[in-house]
């Protein structure tokens, strides 16, 4: 469905009586600008943008801006721009002219306002960012149409755009799966063609530290590399080293300056996370020393919340300082992330040590302790003119007055922050964890057993009414793609787009102007761009689902969860190399329902299991599961009908699972005839919890 331009232009009513031709292509073109511009007034007439056509512009900046849009034009479109810097731009008779302008779009830093004639593209700005995301609108101007006759029309109009909010972002953790410095600079092109300007950056986690720190090469030496959870890594030997083979990777010095130059160039600041004081058990694998207690023997492959922390020792202070001193060379952005989420205390609280240090430093518990690092940490960073993020976990212990407060249990953080005067970046889960599926379909890829749609992000408030009060302080949004289950770089991909649209659009166009269905008319011009630029969208969207046929394979996404604990949609350890399977399982009660099975006559049941790690640190939780007892040593699969206690229906050896560390089709087994349409729930018997047993699919069949 598209909309007449008259909705998109917002208040241009006043707009010259159009043609109804000339109406039928400004809605073509103006369908396909995301986010939506603040202001459109269709006039009359077009321009024709020819191959070989000029751009001009003045500043060294403005050019190199054009330059860039002759690039997106050359690759998507085909078309070649011949760049000139020319000093009055703006009047010279180019096709299209760039020019800085202190008024254009009001002086917005980031606006920009665009005049289509029929004989120029004028596009103006108060700044060079300004001049971006005009070329960046122009770019899906021209990708509204097909080259047809001697040049691509562009209707006549007048745009002026401007931000909503300053901070518009989008989280990527590099720590848990590893992405090449490559991808790092393709992802962040795409963040700024959706006029994204935050890429906060988790650089440092408890199963990975990817930051080269000169002073400490351990930290990357050890820290970076750790051996995958489950029998099928462990069986992995390296023939170079004769131990199970370590994933891992880390950016160079090299690569993080090429990267923010990168960034710098497309206008997106990027956020580095130093994650302090918990999720720093790859460190303190790395350097013994900074932790608590004596640390894993390797980095560790589980997810979840581990216990480690660093300690409050004077030497960590100072190695803490020295990691910042090279974080803050490296990365010349105004921000440092220093995270402060999910630090357990329970080591701290266990240590004599801690105990001591608390009464030297006079600090009367361990939340007050946490509020001791981060003011000391955040007092470090001001002092080299920076400012500290962090999750909304910080807030508890006390927090400097110039903190940035990542609001993500919740906008509840972002509430407290505005109230005390803070600024409030809002990240709250799930709906802005992009690591959650986009649709309960057999064939997502991993994630969280979630599921986060388009239209769900799309409809996140930003500035709900509990804020309004203090919305000055509510900076922006920040979507985080969290890669414990997101293991490719095009998964990746896959989890952030289109959602990342839709934050854009949330994040950039004003509240009065957000249309879901709007959005949706707007989005297959979107789609047809990322298939040019080679981005791996997720097209769930406008994806039917269909039902799965009675007698037909049903997949785990396709059955029940018995509960809603711990929901996870996990890749299978096996094979190696190769498609795994995916199975849906609450951890927390591995135990599916497939519900109202029609029992028209004698039937037969086949199951398909397979066997995942138990890799997850989930604290006293651990101590809640339960599985009923093997009768065998490999244990059984056990159905039972209309409920998940009693005696089972039936039951299936796993012998022949056991040691596959992929998925095993179990032989076929009779069911016990039974008339008319039962539930039937599937459970596993086992002694331990590691490897935890799955259902990939069961059939019924006659
Ligand atoms: C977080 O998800 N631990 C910020």
């Amino acid at each position: 469905m598209i909309l007449a331009c008259v909705t998109l232009a917002g208040g241009a009513s006043s707009a010259p009586a159009e043609t109804p031709s000339a109406v039928t292509s400004h809605e073509v073109v103006l369908a396909n600008v995301i986010p939506r511009p603040a202001d459109v007034t269709p006039r009359a007439g077009e321009f024709l943008l020819h191959d070989q056509a000029e751009i001009f512009a003045k500043d060294v900046e403005a050019v190199r801006i054009a330059a860039y849009l002759g690039e997106l034009l050359e690759s998507t479109e085909h078309i070649t721009l011949k760049v000139v810097q020319h000093p009055v731009a703006a009047k010279a008779r180019a096709a299209i002219a760039l020019r800085l302008d202190p008024t254009a779009a009001g002086g917005a830093p980031e606006g920009y306002a665009i005049e289509v004639t029929p004989s120029q593209i004028l596009l103006t700005a108060a700044k060079p960012r300004g001049l971006f995301y005009g070329v960046v609108s122009l770019w899906q101007l021209v990708s509204a149409k097909a080259a047809s006759g001697p040049g691509i029309a562009i209707p006549a109009m007048r745009i002026v755009d401007a931000p909503r909010l300053p901070w518009r972002g989008l989280m990527l953790d590099s720590a848990r799966h590893f992405q090449s410095p490559e991808f790092i600079m393709r992802y962040i092109d795409w963040l700024a063609l959706h006029k994204l300007n935050v890429f906060g950056w988790h650089l440092t986690d408890d199963q990975g530290w990817r930051l080269e720190i000169k002073r400490y090469p351990r930290l990357t030496g050890v820290g970076a590399w750790r051996v995958p959870a489950g029998r099928a890594a462990e069986r992995d030997i390296d023939p170079a080293t004769h131990r199970s083979r370590l994933y891992g990777g880390f950016y160079s010095e090299a690569d993080v300056r090429r990267i923010v130059a990168h960034a710098a160039a497309r206008y997106v600041t990027v956020v580095p996370e130093i994650d302090m004081p918990g999720h720093a058990s790859a460190a303190i694998v790395a350097y013994p020393e900074l932790g608590v207690v004596a640390p894993p023997p390797a980095v560790p492959a589980d997810w979840g919340i581990y216990p480690n922390l660093f300690n409050v020792e004077e030497s960590t202070f100072a190695f803490l300082d020295h990691v910042l001193a090279e974080v803050i060379a490296l990365f010349p952005g105004p921000y440092v992330h220093l995270g402060g989420d999910e630090a357990v205390k329970d080591q701290w609280l266990a240590s004599a040590r801690i105990a001591a240090r608390m009464r030297e430093l006079g600090v009367k518990d361990v939340e007050a302790l946490q509020g001791y690092f981060t003011h000391r940490m955040g007092e470090y960073l001001r002092a080299h003119g920076r400012r500290l993020v962090g999750w909304d976990e910080i807030l508890a212990g006390g927090v400097p007055k110039d903190a940035i407060i990542v609001s993500w249990r919740g906008i509840e953080g972002a509430i407290e922050a505005a109230k005390s005067g803070r600024d409030a970046v809002l990240s709250p889960a799930p709906t802005l964890y992009f690591d959650n599926r986009q649709s309960g379909g057999p064939l997502e890829p991993p994630g969280r057993g979630k599921v986060v749609t388009l239209e769900d992000v799309y409809r996140f408030d930003p500035l709900p009414a509990a804020l309004s009060p203090d919305r000055q302080y509510v900076l922006g949004l920040e979507a985080n793609v969290w890669t414990e289950h997101v293991r490719t770089e095009e998964r990746v991909a896959y989890m952030t787009w289109p959602r990342a649209a839709a934050v854009s659009e949330v994040g950039w166009s004003s509240g009065e102007r957000l249309d879901w269905s709007d959005f949706l008319s707007r989005l297959p011009a979107e789609f047809d761009r990322y298939r040019l630029l080679g981005i791996h969208y997720a097209d769930e969207v406008f994806q039917e689902r269909p039902s799965v046929a009675p007698y037909a394979r049903h997949m785990s996404q396709d059955l029940k969860t018995c509960t809603d604990h711990l929901v996870l949609n996990l890749e299978d350890d096996a094979p190696l190399e190769g498609p795994r399977a995916v199975f849906l399982i609450d951890i927390a009660n591995p135990c599916w329902i497939f519900p109202s099975v029609d029992f028209t006559s004698r039937m037969h049941l086949t199951a398909a299991v397979g066997q995942l790690p138990f890799n997850f640190q989930i604290g006293k939780d651990r101590e809640a599961i339960h599985f009923k007892t093997p009768h065998s040593a490999a244990g059984e699969l056990e159905v039972r009908l209309d409920g998940c206690e009693g005696d089972p229906l039936v039951t299936l050896p796993l012998a022949p699972a056991a040691d596959n560390d992929a998925v095993t089709v179990l032989p076929s087994v009779a069911l016990p005839e039974v008339a008319g349409r039962h539930d039937l729930c599937f459970t596993f018997t086992q002694r331990t919890l590691d490897p935890l047993w799955a259902i990939d699919w069961v059939q019924v069949s006659r």
